[in-house]
């Protein structure tokens, strides 16, 4: 049936769709009481589960599994989960194999699985049904200094470290793309493919946007991988968030300027607290000149971007993206504007930083397909205005263009006037901009998310320990547990200067002896919401990350490890879905089209409470997926229901 609805008036996810289907290829995949365990020798098996409650939700019909302190991913009743994608397994499937003592070379890393994995996105392969066959955009955030060598951090300051640790912890960080196709059977298994690679720390990239005025058209690598987003056309939008620890300098007297300082450059970047002293984890800055602060062509204003990749080419360059900020970028959710513009929500994720939005100059054309992504010049993501959110006391809030000569934002005189702004400053200093603009200070934005139908838009604002003065839409002071907000633009689009909000949940452990601390969560508690997405379906996931430090200590014990949850946004019930293994964080959410499999990565399984692991036992603190005093290793993955149906339904 012909829809006789307005294209302003219908869902986003249908416009992508029926555009997709003109074109002659698609590969956009729009996408009891027993609980199944995925223990830590990585197999599926079956156990108790603590707690379990009947479903009486319409949209979310699973029976939720309990908190957990084991050591092992466990599902609900009926669903099974399987390990697909470690770090250190292969991109081709095949080789080079992982080395369980961690003595993989540079060049392998390069070939394998990075750490830390994060945001995630399906992407079907033409010519292939894409519920049994898809790339997967893996980003990998960080990596575990410790677990990455059989020698951890030796040799310890004041030697150097040595250029192929600096070689295989930048070849760690990136994205993967990997081909995956379902077996005979039901497992999914990465398979060869020729559209399979790494990008990393050192892979040629392009710069684009007002930006590339000031630091040129092309840069290296990609770092710090947080959450992703997708476009219409095709393509994956990957997110650079805590690019500062990487960044550092040896040279004595060396002293950040005020714009280093507001992104967290300093002379020690990233540093384990080890007997008492700060030890450089990364120190990259030693053997490579590019992360030296005190090199003046440093790199640190060429990260901190929203990055695009195309996963059908692997020969296509990554762009960055600068008219969508320089941030601690969160994920990047892309919607279209009543008017066919694209707007894209970013979350910029450190205590009193802010929510944006950028809404592209130009109306996209699904009839020019891929025409805006990597490949052309002129993309919808290089032009359009910037904008940061204030959120008001009477629920109303306002988006402030970060726009030279408005909203207080004083225009650049001259060009060393370092107070000032031009279009190029905007997309660097994007924060001071922002300030200056008077945004509203946020709980620790992490993902945004737009509701498939009613384009409705939420944000997990995960924690914010030291905030002492509150306002309205940042509720409590020395926030530990983080919330949730909720908010509808003007007239429904988009593109809107204003909207209205109000708290979808506030996260907490009814259990707390400091009664601000039990939230207002419908159904199972959670705390530090982080990622947050949509299905297609409407059901809203939300994962989280409870620091390492304080999971299962007194005040957060009753939650158990980190956990997915699914939340119905009209009765704000929340269900647990799913429990990670100890010291993880669970993160990156992606369905194949039928929603018949979920993947979801486990992220840092075994962190300890002090983040320094221990390079002669790796398995101290957790031994997933491996098993058997394994080193633990952030892995991809795969959910299914043993019916086949549809998860979470
Ligand atoms: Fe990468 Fe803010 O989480
Ligand atoms: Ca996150
Ligand atoms: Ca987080
Ligand atoms: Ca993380």
């Amino acid at each position: 049936m012909v829809s006789r609805r307005s294209r302003s008036s219908r869902p986003f996810r249908e416009i992508v769709e029926e555009s997709l289907q003109r074109r002659t290829f698609l590969h956009v995949a729009m996408a009891g009481t027993c609980a199944a365990v995925l223990t830590a020798t990585g197999r599926a098996a079956t156990g108790r589960a603590a707690t379990g409650r009947a479903a009486n939700v319409a949209a979310v019909q699973f029976r939720s599994v309990g908190p957990s302190l084991s050591d092992a991913v466990i599902v609900p009743d009926g669903y099974a989960a399987e390990v697909l994608y470690r770090w250190g397994d292969p991109v081709n499937g095949v080789t080079p194999q992982f080395h369980p003592d961690a003595s993989d070379t540079a060049e392998d890393q390069a070939r394998q699985a990075g750490m830390g994995h994060d945001g995630m996105e399906f992407f079907s392969v033409p010519g292939h049904d894409p519920n049994t066959r898809g790339l997967l955009v893996i980003n990998h955030e960080y990596t575990d200094q410790v677990l990455l060598f059989p020698d951890g951090l030796d040799p310890l300051p004041p030697a150097l470290m040595p250029p192929h640790k600096v070689r295989k912890s930048k070849a760690s960080h990136g994205v993967s793309v990997v081909e995956i196709a379902r077996q005979t059977g039901g497992d999914w298994m990465v398979v060869e493919s020729a559209r399979a690679r790494r990008i990393t720390a050192d892979t040629p990239m392009r710069i684009c946007g007002p930006a590339a005025a000031v630091l040129g058209a092309s840069a290296r690598g990609t770092v710090n991988n947080c959450a992703t987003g997708r476009t219409p056309w095709g393509t994956c939008l990957t997110c650079e968030e805590n690019f500062q620890g990487v960044f550092g300098t040896s040279h004595a007297g060396f002293v950040p300027t005020a714009a280093q300082r507001r992104y967290g450059l300093r002379p020690e970047g990233f540093c384990y607290t080890m007997n008492g002293s700060k030890v450089g984890a990364y120190r990259w800055w030693e053997q490579d000149q590019r992360f030296d602060l005190a090199n003046s062509d440093n790199d640190s204003q060429r990260f901190g971007y929203v990055v695009e990749i195309d996963p059908l080419d692997p020969e296509s360059v990554p762009v960055k993206r600068t008219a969508l900020g320089r941030l601690k970028h969160e994920n990047a959710e892309l919607v279209l504007a009543a008017d066919g513009r694209v707007v894209v929500y970013l979350g910029d994720d450190e205590a009193d930083e802010f929510i944006y939005k950028f809404v592209s100059a130009h109306r996209w054309d699904p009839s020019a397909g891929n025409a805006a992504g990597p490949g052309a010049a002129g993309s919808l993501l290089d032009e359009g205005t910037l904008y940061v959110a204030r959120f008001d006391a009477d629920g109303s809030g306002r988006w402030l263009a970060l726009v030279p000569g408005q909203n207080g934002i004083p225009v650049k005189r001259t060009p060393d006037d370092a107070a000032g702004f031009d279009a190029a400053d905007i997309c660097i200093r994007t924060r001071q901009a922002a300030t200056a603009a008077g945004a509203t200070p946020m709980d620790r934005p992490e993902w945004v998310a737009v509701h498939p139908e009613t384009r409705e838009v939420f944000v997990s604002l995960t924690n914010n320990r030291g905030r002492q003065t509150t306002d309205a839409a940042n509720p409590r002071s020395g926030n530990i547990f983080g919330h949730i907000l909720r908010w509808h633009e003007t007239d429904h689009d988009p593109a809107s200067q204003s909207f209205r909000w109000r708290v979808f949940v506030l996260a907490g452990n009814p259990s707390h002896p400091d009664p601000e601390c039990h939230g207002n969560v419908s159904g199972d508690s959670f705390g530090c919401p982080d990622g947050l997405k949509f299905d297609s379906a409407g059901i809203l996931w939300i994962q989280t990350d409870m620091s390492s430090s304080v999971v299962g200590t007194s005040g957060y014990a009753e939650l158990g490890h980190n956990m997915m949850l699914a939340a119905d946004p009209d009765s704000g019930e929340v269900r647990r879905f799913l429990t990670g293994p100890r010291g993880c964080e669970i993160t990156g959410n992606t369905m194949t089209p039928d929603r018949r499999t979920m993947f979801v990565n486990i992220q840092h399984p075994g962190e300890p409470a002090d983040d320094v692991s221990a390079p002669t036992d790796p398995g101290r603190y957790s031994s997933w997926p491996d098993g058997a005093g394994a080193r633990p290793r952030s892995a991809t993955i795969a959910i299914r229901r043993l019916d086949g149906g549809v998860i979470g339904s």
